[in-house]
Protein backbone atom coordinates (compact mmCIF):
# COMPACT_ATOMS: atom_id res chain seq x y z
CA UNK A 1 0.00 0.00 0.00
CA UNK A 2 2.93 2.12 0.54
CA UNK A 3 3.24 2.75 -3.07
CA UNK A 4 -0.24 4.64 -2.90
CA UNK A 5 -0.05 6.90 0.24
CA UNK A 6 -0.33 8.95 1.89
CA UNK A 7 -0.52 11.93 -0.35
CA UNK A 8 -3.43 10.96 -3.25
CA UNK A 9 -5.80 9.26 -0.13
CA UNK A 10 -5.23 11.91 2.35
CA UNK A 11 -8.79 13.77 2.14
CA UNK A 12 -11.87 12.57 2.84
CA UNK A 13 -12.61 12.03 -0.65
CA UNK A 14 -9.47 11.78 -2.58
CA UNK A 15 -8.70 12.51 -6.14
CA UNK A 16 -8.37 9.23 -8.23
CA UNK A 17 -7.82 10.04 -11.75
CA UNK A 18 -4.40 12.01 -12.18
CA UNK A 19 -2.78 10.22 -9.47
CA UNK A 20 -3.67 6.94 -11.21
CA UNK A 21 -1.35 8.29 -13.83
CA UNK A 22 -4.61 8.73 -15.99
CA UNK A 23 -5.80 11.63 -18.44
CA UNK A 24 -8.92 13.78 -18.05
CA UNK A 25 -10.50 14.24 -21.81
CA UNK A 26 -13.43 12.64 -23.12
CA UNK A 27 -14.01 9.39 -23.95
CA UNK A 28 -14.58 8.10 -27.61
CA UNK A 29 -17.73 5.74 -27.78
CA UNK A 30 -16.54 3.77 -30.79
CA UNK A 31 -15.57 1.02 -28.47
CA UNK A 32 -19.10 0.86 -27.39
CA UNK A 33 -20.78 0.51 -30.03
CA UNK A 34 -18.46 -0.71 -32.79
CA UNK A 35 -18.53 -4.12 -34.73
CA UNK A 36 -15.36 -3.86 -35.94
CA UNK A 37 -13.91 -2.52 -32.48
CA UNK A 38 -15.48 -5.38 -31.09
CA UNK A 39 -13.73 -8.26 -33.25
CA UNK A 40 -10.65 -6.85 -32.35
CA UNK A 41 -11.24 -7.25 -28.43
CA UNK A 42 -12.44 -10.36 -29.29
CA UNK A 43 -8.81 -11.58 -30.63
CA UNK A 44 -6.39 -9.38 -28.74
CA UNK A 45 -8.15 -9.17 -25.63
CA UNK A 46 -10.36 -12.49 -25.09
CA UNK A 47 -8.09 -14.13 -27.05
CA UNK A 48 -4.91 -13.18 -24.44
CA UNK A 49 -5.65 -12.38 -21.84
CA UNK A 50 -6.17 -14.69 -18.74
CA UNK A 51 -10.11 -15.19 -17.88
CA UNK A 52 -11.46 -15.63 -14.25
CA UNK A 53 -13.32 -18.67 -14.67
CA UNK A 54 -14.95 -18.52 -10.48
CA UNK A 55 -13.79 -20.38 -7.41
CA UNK A 56 -12.08 -23.30 -6.83
CA UNK A 57 -15.00 -24.42 -4.22
CA UNK A 58 -16.99 -24.87 -7.37
CA UNK A 59 -14.63 -27.70 -7.53
CA UNK A 60 -15.13 -29.01 -4.11
CA UNK A 61 -13.34 -32.55 -4.04
CA UNK A 62 -11.67 -34.46 -6.65
CA UNK A 63 -13.54 -35.75 -9.27
CA UNK A 64 -15.87 -32.34 -9.86
CA UNK A 65 -16.50 -30.47 -12.82
CA UNK A 66 -17.71 -27.36 -14.27
CA UNK A 67 -18.09 -26.63 -17.56
CA UNK A 68 -17.86 -22.58 -18.96
CA UNK A 69 -19.11 -21.28 -22.13
CA UNK A 70 -17.11 -18.12 -23.57
CA UNK A 71 -18.93 -17.14 -26.38
CA UNK A 72 -17.00 -14.49 -27.52
CA UNK A 73 -14.03 -17.32 -28.57
CA UNK A 74 -16.73 -19.95 -29.38
CA UNK A 75 -15.20 -22.05 -26.37
CA UNK A 76 -16.70 -24.61 -23.97
CA UNK A 77 -14.65 -24.77 -21.51
CA UNK A 78 -14.49 -28.28 -18.83
CA UNK A 79 -12.63 -27.90 -15.92
CA UNK A 80 -11.72 -30.38 -14.00
CA UNK A 81 -10.22 -31.60 -10.98
CA UNK A 82 -8.76 -34.93 -11.45
CA UNK A 83 -8.19 -37.60 -8.33
CA UNK A 84 -4.31 -35.88 -7.88
CA UNK A 85 -6.35 -32.79 -7.05
CA UNK A 86 -4.80 -30.91 -10.14
CA UNK A 87 -7.69 -28.41 -11.57
CA UNK A 88 -7.63 -28.49 -15.62
CA UNK A 89 -9.22 -27.28 -18.11
CA UNK A 90 -9.91 -28.86 -22.00
CA UNK A 91 -11.85 -28.15 -24.63
CA UNK A 92 -15.19 -29.98 -24.30
CA UNK A 93 -15.21 -31.64 -27.78
CA UNK A 94 -14.68 -35.38 -28.30
CA UNK A 95 -11.92 -36.21 -30.56
CA UNK A 96 -14.20 -38.86 -32.71
CA UNK A 97 -16.42 -36.31 -34.52
CA UNK A 98 -16.03 -33.03 -32.27
CA UNK A 99 -19.46 -32.88 -30.51
CA UNK A 100 -19.97 -31.87 -27.24
CA UNK A 101 -19.32 -33.84 -24.63
CA UNK A 102 -20.38 -32.65 -21.12
CA UNK A 103 -24.10 -31.44 -21.68
CA UNK A 104 -24.45 -29.95 -18.08
CA UNK A 105 -22.73 -27.24 -16.36
CA UNK A 106 -21.60 -29.31 -13.03
CA UNK A 107 -21.32 -32.04 -11.86
CA UNK A 108 -19.41 -35.29 -10.08
CA UNK A 109 -17.38 -37.77 -12.07
CA UNK A 110 -13.79 -38.86 -12.83
CA UNK A 111 -14.85 -39.98 -16.80
CA UNK A 112 -16.99 -38.52 -19.52
CA UNK A 113 -18.71 -40.08 -21.78
CA UNK A 114 -19.85 -38.62 -25.50
CA UNK A 115 -23.10 -39.07 -25.74
CA UNK A 116 -23.44 -39.48 -29.76
CA UNK A 117 -20.83 -42.83 -30.06
CA UNK A 118 -19.83 -43.34 -26.22
CA UNK A 119 -16.09 -42.60 -26.50
CA UNK A 120 -15.11 -42.10 -22.65
CA UNK A 121 -12.51 -39.72 -21.66
CA UNK A 122 -10.66 -39.42 -17.78
CA UNK A 123 -10.85 -35.96 -15.95
CA UNK A 124 -7.10 -35.39 -16.48
CA UNK A 125 -7.98 -35.55 -20.50
CA UNK A 126 -6.93 -38.70 -21.20
CA UNK A 127 -9.18 -41.18 -23.75
CA UNK A 128 -10.19 -44.11 -22.24
CA UNK A 129 -12.63 -45.84 -24.71
CA UNK A 130 -13.34 -45.91 -28.30
CA UNK A 131 -16.36 -48.77 -28.86
CA UNK A 132 -15.47 -50.80 -31.78
CA UNK A 133 -11.74 -50.04 -31.63
CA UNK A 134 -10.71 -52.52 -34.48
CA UNK A 135 -12.62 -50.82 -37.14
CA UNK A 136 -10.88 -47.71 -36.78
CA UNK A 137 -8.05 -46.97 -39.30
CA UNK A 138 -5.05 -47.06 -37.15
CA UNK A 139 -6.32 -45.11 -34.46
CA UNK A 140 -4.11 -44.19 -31.27
CA UNK A 141 -5.96 -44.05 -28.17
CA UNK A 142 -3.23 -41.78 -27.26
CA UNK A 143 -3.69 -39.14 -29.00
CA UNK A 144 -7.17 -39.24 -29.09
CA UNK A 145 -7.23 -37.12 -25.40
CA UNK A 146 -9.81 -34.08 -24.99
CA UNK A 147 -7.65 -30.84 -25.86
CA UNK A 148 -6.22 -29.04 -23.21
CA UNK A 149 -6.58 -25.23 -22.51
CA UNK A 150 -4.37 -23.45 -20.32
CA UNK A 151 -5.59 -22.96 -16.76
CA UNK A 152 -4.02 -21.86 -13.62
CA UNK A 153 -5.44 -21.45 -9.83
CA UNK A 154 -4.19 -17.97 -8.01
CA UNK A 155 -5.56 -17.69 -4.15
CA UNK A 156 -8.56 -20.12 -5.04
CA UNK A 157 -9.52 -17.97 -7.79
CA UNK A 158 -9.39 -20.64 -11.37
CA UNK A 159 -8.09 -18.86 -14.45
CA UNK A 160 -7.99 -20.12 -18.23
CA UNK A 161 -5.70 -18.55 -20.76
CA UNK A 162 -7.04 -19.21 -24.38
CA UNK A 163 -3.26 -19.02 -25.92
CA UNK A 164 -1.91 -22.26 -26.80
CA UNK A 165 1.32 -21.42 -24.88
CA UNK A 166 -0.25 -17.73 -22.65
CA UNK A 167 3.13 -15.26 -23.71
CA UNK A 168 2.52 -14.17 -19.67
CA UNK A 169 2.14 -16.07 -16.71
CA UNK A 170 -0.95 -15.89 -14.39
CA UNK A 171 1.19 -14.15 -12.45
CA UNK A 172 2.49 -11.67 -14.18
CA UNK A 173 -1.03 -10.88 -15.61
CA UNK A 174 -1.98 -10.31 -12.36
CA UNK A 175 0.82 -7.81 -11.44
CA UNK A 176 0.52 -5.28 -9.07
CA UNK A 177 -3.21 -6.56 -8.23
CA UNK A 178 -1.67 -9.53 -7.35
CA UNK A 179 0.44 -8.91 -4.79
CA UNK A 180 -1.89 -6.73 -2.91
CA UNK A 181 -5.00 -9.10 -2.87
CA UNK A 182 -2.69 -12.04 -1.87
CA UNK A 183 -4.00 -13.75 0.76
CA UNK A 184 -7.45 -11.64 1.02
CA UNK A 185 -10.02 -14.37 2.37
CA UNK A 186 -12.91 -15.75 0.50
CA UNK A 187 -15.37 -16.18 3.33
CA UNK A 188 -18.00 -18.52 3.03
CA UNK A 189 -17.19 -19.25 -1.03
CA UNK A 190 -18.56 -22.93 -0.74
CA UNK A 191 -21.85 -21.84 -0.28
CA UNK A 192 -22.64 -19.83 -3.04
CA UNK A 193 -25.30 -19.53 -5.44
CA UNK A 194 -26.20 -17.61 -9.05
CA UNK A 195 -28.57 -15.07 -8.41
CA UNK A 196 -28.99 -13.65 -11.64
CA UNK A 197 -27.77 -15.16 -14.81
CA UNK A 198 -28.93 -13.22 -17.95
CA UNK A 199 -28.15 -12.00 -21.34
CA UNK A 200 -28.79 -8.06 -21.54
CA UNK A 201 -29.10 -5.65 -24.75
CA UNK A 202 -26.07 -4.11 -24.13
CA UNK A 203 -21.90 -3.76 -24.73
CA UNK A 204 -20.40 -5.86 -22.08
CA UNK A 205 -18.50 -2.44 -21.39
CA UNK A 206 -21.65 -0.50 -20.80
CA UNK A 207 -22.78 -3.36 -18.53
CA UNK A 208 -19.69 -3.68 -16.32
CA UNK A 209 -18.88 -0.05 -16.07
CA UNK A 210 -22.36 0.45 -14.07
CA UNK A 211 -20.73 -1.28 -11.34
CA UNK A 212 -17.80 0.30 -11.10
CA UNK A 213 -19.22 3.33 -10.17
CA UNK A 214 -21.35 4.58 -7.60
CA UNK A 215 -22.27 7.97 -8.80
CA UNK A 216 -25.18 6.62 -10.17
CA UNK A 217 -26.49 5.02 -7.47
CA UNK A 218 -28.26 7.96 -5.63
CA UNK A 219 -30.37 8.76 -8.78
CA UNK A 220 -31.14 5.27 -10.36
CA UNK A 221 -31.71 3.42 -7.54
CA UNK A 222 -32.92 6.17 -4.97
CA UNK A 223 -35.46 3.63 -3.56
CA UNK A 224 -33.55 0.37 -2.98
CA UNK A 225 -29.40 1.31 -2.42
CA UNK A 226 -29.50 4.82 -3.16
CA UNK A 227 -29.40 6.07 0.80
CA UNK A 228 -27.00 3.32 1.71
CA UNK A 229 -24.05 4.57 -0.31
CA UNK A 230 -25.05 8.13 -0.09
CA UNK A 231 -25.57 10.76 2.71
CA UNK A 232 -25.58 14.86 3.61
CA UNK A 233 -21.92 14.16 4.06
CA UNK A 234 -21.26 12.78 0.99
CA UNK A 235 -24.33 12.78 -1.48
CA UNK A 236 -22.92 11.77 -4.45
CA UNK A 237 -21.19 8.67 -3.23
CA UNK A 238 -17.78 9.64 -4.24
CA UNK A 239 -15.27 6.62 -3.44
CA UNK A 240 -13.34 6.45 -0.76
CA UNK A 241 -10.29 5.30 -2.24
CA UNK A 242 -8.89 3.75 -5.96
CA UNK A 243 -5.93 2.48 -6.97
CA UNK A 244 -5.21 0.90 -10.70
CA UNK A 245 -2.84 -1.98 -9.96
CA UNK A 246 -1.56 -2.90 -13.43
CA UNK A 247 -4.12 -3.97 -15.95
CA UNK A 248 -6.73 -4.34 -12.92
CA UNK A 249 -8.30 -1.53 -10.48
CA UNK A 250 -9.93 -1.63 -7.54
CA UNK A 251 -11.95 0.82 -5.64
CA UNK A 252 -13.11 1.92 -1.98
CA UNK A 253 -17.43 2.78 -1.90
CA UNK A 254 -18.81 4.87 0.86
CA UNK A 255 -21.29 3.49 2.88
CA UNK A 256 -24.43 5.48 4.90
CA UNK A 257 -23.66 4.77 8.30
CA UNK A 258 -26.73 6.51 9.54
CA UNK A 259 -28.87 4.21 7.47
CA UNK A 260 -31.63 3.03 8.70
CA UNK A 261 -34.85 0.93 6.76
CA UNK A 262 -37.19 3.94 6.35
CA UNK A 263 -40.49 3.61 7.72
CA UNK A 264 -42.79 2.31 4.68
CA UNK A 265 -40.02 -0.30 4.49
CA UNK A 266 -41.75 -3.21 6.52
CA UNK A 267 -40.21 -6.07 5.51
CA UNK A 268 -36.59 -4.53 5.39
CA UNK A 269 -37.28 -3.48 8.80
CA UNK A 270 -38.29 -6.69 10.40
CA UNK A 271 -35.33 -8.11 8.11
CA UNK A 272 -32.84 -5.81 9.90
CA UNK A 273 -34.55 -5.97 13.59
CA UNK A 274 -31.95 -7.22 14.99
CA UNK A 275 -28.60 -5.74 13.43
CA UNK A 276 -26.26 -7.32 15.84
CA UNK A 277 -25.69 -9.82 13.72
CA UNK A 278 -23.91 -7.90 11.25
CA UNK A 279 -23.92 -5.95 8.00
CA UNK A 280 -26.54 -6.56 5.20
CA UNK A 281 -25.65 -10.63 4.76
CA UNK A 282 -25.60 -11.45 8.37
CA UNK A 283 -21.93 -12.51 8.97
CA UNK A 284 -21.59 -11.78 12.58
CA UNK A 285 -18.90 -13.81 13.82
CA UNK A 286 -17.06 -15.67 11.37
CA UNK A 287 -13.08 -15.01 11.65
CA UNK A 288 -12.95 -15.66 8.19
CA UNK A 289 -14.97 -12.25 7.77
CA UNK A 290 -12.42 -10.18 9.90
CA UNK A 291 -9.68 -11.42 8.33
CA UNK A 292 -11.04 -10.39 4.99
CA UNK A 293 -11.49 -6.77 7.06
CA UNK A 294 -8.25 -6.89 8.34
CA UNK A 295 -6.72 -7.52 4.75
CA UNK A 296 -4.59 -4.31 3.90
CA UNK A 297 -6.02 -3.86 0.19
CA UNK A 298 -9.44 -4.41 1.45
CA UNK A 299 -10.55 -0.44 2.78
CA UNK A 300 -6.81 0.46 2.38
CA UNK A 301 -7.73 3.90 3.87
CA UNK A 302 -9.24 1.89 7.15
CA UNK A 303 -12.00 4.04 6.96
CA UNK A 304 -14.72 3.32 8.84
CA UNK A 305 -17.88 4.52 6.98
CA UNK A 306 -16.61 1.80 3.91
CA UNK A 307 -19.03 -0.41 2.35
CA UNK A 308 -17.52 -2.41 -0.35
CA UNK A 309 -13.96 -2.89 -1.80
CA UNK A 310 -14.44 -3.32 -5.74
CA UNK A 311 -11.78 -5.35 -7.45
CA UNK A 312 -11.99 -5.11 -11.31
CA UNK A 313 -9.99 -7.72 -12.52
CA UNK A 314 -9.16 -7.11 -16.09
CA UNK A 315 -11.31 -7.74 -18.63
CA UNK A 316 -14.76 -8.76 -17.39
CA UNK A 317 -14.88 -10.22 -13.37
CA UNK A 318 -15.77 -8.50 -10.42
CA UNK A 319 -15.09 -9.20 -7.10
CA UNK A 320 -17.26 -7.18 -4.31
CA UNK A 321 -15.75 -7.66 -1.15
CA UNK A 322 -18.42 -6.20 1.66
CA UNK A 323 -18.45 -6.76 5.76
CA UNK A 324 -20.88 -9.82 5.07
CA UNK A 325 -18.86 -11.57 2.72
CA UNK A 326 -18.94 -11.32 -1.15
CA UNK A 327 -19.98 -11.71 -4.49
CA UNK A 328 -18.72 -11.50 -8.12
CA UNK A 329 -20.18 -10.65 -10.96
CA UNK A 330 -18.73 -11.77 -14.56
CA UNK A 331 -19.54 -10.20 -17.79
CA UNK A 332 -19.32 -12.34 -21.30
CA UNK A 333 -19.76 -10.60 -24.56
CA UNK A 334 -21.96 -12.20 -26.90
CA UNK A 335 -21.62 -9.78 -29.64
CA UNK A 336 -20.95 -5.71 -30.14
CA UNK A 337 -24.26 -5.41 -27.92
CA UNK A 338 -25.26 -8.41 -25.97
CA UNK A 339 -23.55 -9.66 -22.70
CA UNK A 340 -24.37 -12.55 -20.78
CA UNK A 341 -24.21 -11.57 -17.01
CA UNK A 342 -24.01 -13.87 -13.93
CA UNK A 343 -23.94 -12.84 -10.27
CA UNK A 344 -23.28 -14.84 -7.84
CA UNK A 345 -23.52 -14.39 -3.99
CA UNK A 346 -20.81 -16.12 -1.42
CA UNK A 347 -22.32 -15.61 1.96
CA UNK A 348 -22.64 -17.64 5.16
CA UNK A 349 -25.46 -20.32 6.04
CA UNK A 350 -27.74 -19.20 7.79
CA UNK A 351 -28.01 -19.30 11.90
CA UNK A 352 -31.45 -19.43 12.10
CA UNK A 353 -34.59 -18.63 10.63
CA UNK A 354 -34.17 -14.64 11.28
CA UNK A 355 -30.60 -14.96 9.77
CA UNK A 356 -32.08 -16.51 6.82
CA UNK A 357 -34.89 -13.88 6.30
CA UNK A 358 -32.09 -11.26 6.24
CA UNK A 359 -30.12 -12.93 3.26
CA UNK A 360 -33.43 -13.48 1.54
CA UNK A 361 -34.02 -10.13 1.79
CA UNK A 362 -30.77 -9.21 0.67
CA UNK A 363 -31.18 -11.28 -2.32
CA UNK A 364 -34.36 -10.16 -3.26
CA UNK A 365 -33.12 -6.53 -3.29
CA UNK A 366 -29.65 -7.48 -5.33
CA UNK A 367 -31.95 -8.33 -7.70
CA UNK A 368 -34.40 -5.62 -7.58
CA UNK A 369 -30.85 -2.98 -7.75
CA UNK A 370 -29.97 -5.39 -10.51
CA UNK A 371 -33.38 -4.74 -12.52
CA UNK A 372 -33.07 -1.42 -12.34
CA UNK A 373 -29.40 -1.42 -13.97
CA UNK A 374 -30.61 -3.50 -16.91
CA UNK A 375 -33.47 -1.61 -17.98
CA UNK A 376 -30.71 1.55 -17.57
CA UNK A 377 -28.19 -0.24 -19.78
CA UNK A 378 -30.34 -1.77 -22.20
CA UNK A 379 -31.96 2.53 -22.59
CA UNK A 380 -28.10 3.57 -22.55
CA UNK A 381 -26.54 1.12 -25.60
CA UNK A 382 -29.84 2.14 -27.68
CA UNK A 383 -28.94 5.63 -26.66
CA UNK A 384 -25.03 5.78 -27.85
CA UNK A 385 -25.92 3.99 -30.91
CA UNK A 386 -28.14 6.30 -32.16
CA UNK A 387 -25.10 8.71 -33.41
CA UNK A 388 -25.57 11.52 -31.48
CA UNK A 389 -22.92 11.42 -29.57
CA UNK A 390 -19.11 10.49 -29.75
CA UNK A 391 -17.76 10.97 -26.93
CA UNK A 392 -18.61 10.52 -23.24
CA UNK A 393 -17.03 12.39 -20.03
CA UNK A 394 -15.96 10.76 -17.08
CA UNK A 395 -15.81 12.25 -13.62
CA UNK A 396 -12.97 11.47 -11.25
CA UNK A 397 -15.71 9.12 -9.68
CA UNK A 398 -15.63 7.05 -12.65
CA UNK A 399 -12.07 6.68 -12.72
CA UNK A 400 -12.36 2.90 -12.98
CA UNK A 401 -14.09 3.12 -16.30
CA UNK A 402 -10.93 5.10 -17.61
CA UNK A 403 -8.67 2.86 -16.48
CA UNK A 404 -10.59 0.11 -17.89
CA UNK A 405 -11.00 2.14 -21.24
CA UNK A 406 -7.65 2.72 -21.59
CA UNK A 407 -6.51 -0.88 -20.76
CA UNK A 408 -8.93 -1.87 -23.15
CA UNK A 409 -7.46 0.51 -26.10
CA UNK A 410 -3.90 -0.96 -25.16
CA UNK A 411 -4.28 -4.26 -25.40
CA UNK A 412 -6.40 -3.65 -28.47
CA UNK A 413 -3.18 -1.93 -30.19
CA UNK A 414 -0.50 -3.59 -28.33
CA UNK A 415 1.34 -6.34 -30.07
CA UNK A 416 2.37 -8.83 -27.78
CA UNK A 417 0.63 -9.24 -24.02
CA UNK A 418 3.70 -7.69 -21.94
CA UNK A 419 3.98 -4.59 -24.34
CA UNK A 420 -0.11 -4.28 -23.02
CA UNK A 421 0.87 -4.63 -19.68
CA UNK A 422 4.02 -2.41 -19.61
S1 LIG B 1 -18.67 -37.53 -31.59
FE1 LIG B 1 -18.23 -38.16 -29.60
S2 LIG B 1 -18.35 -40.30 -29.70
FE2 LIG B 1 -18.74 -39.70 -31.71
FE1 LIG C 1 -26.50 0.38 -10.34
Amino acid sequence: MTKYEPEMQKSAFPKLTEPNGLDTGPIPIEPYISPEWFEKEREQIFGRAWLCMGRIEQLPEPDTYIVKEIEVRGVIALITRDKADKVRAFHNVCSHRANMIVQDSAGKGSRFVCKYHNWAYRNDGDCIGVPDRANFFNLDIKKCGLTPIVCDVWEGWIFINLQKVPEVSLKEFLGPFGEAFTNAPAPSAEHAFNVNVSTMKANWKTTIDAFCESYHVPVLHPDTVGATFANDSNPYSRPLSGHARGAHRTMTTFGNPDYVPPEHALVERLAYSNLDLGNTLGANDAKEIQALLDHPAINPRRVPNWATEIAWIFPNFLIFYSPGGFFTLEFWPLSVNSTRWVARMHIPKAKDVRQRFQQEHHNCRMAEIFLEDVGNLERQQRAMESGAKTEIVLQDGEFMLRHSIETIRKWVAAKTVREALA
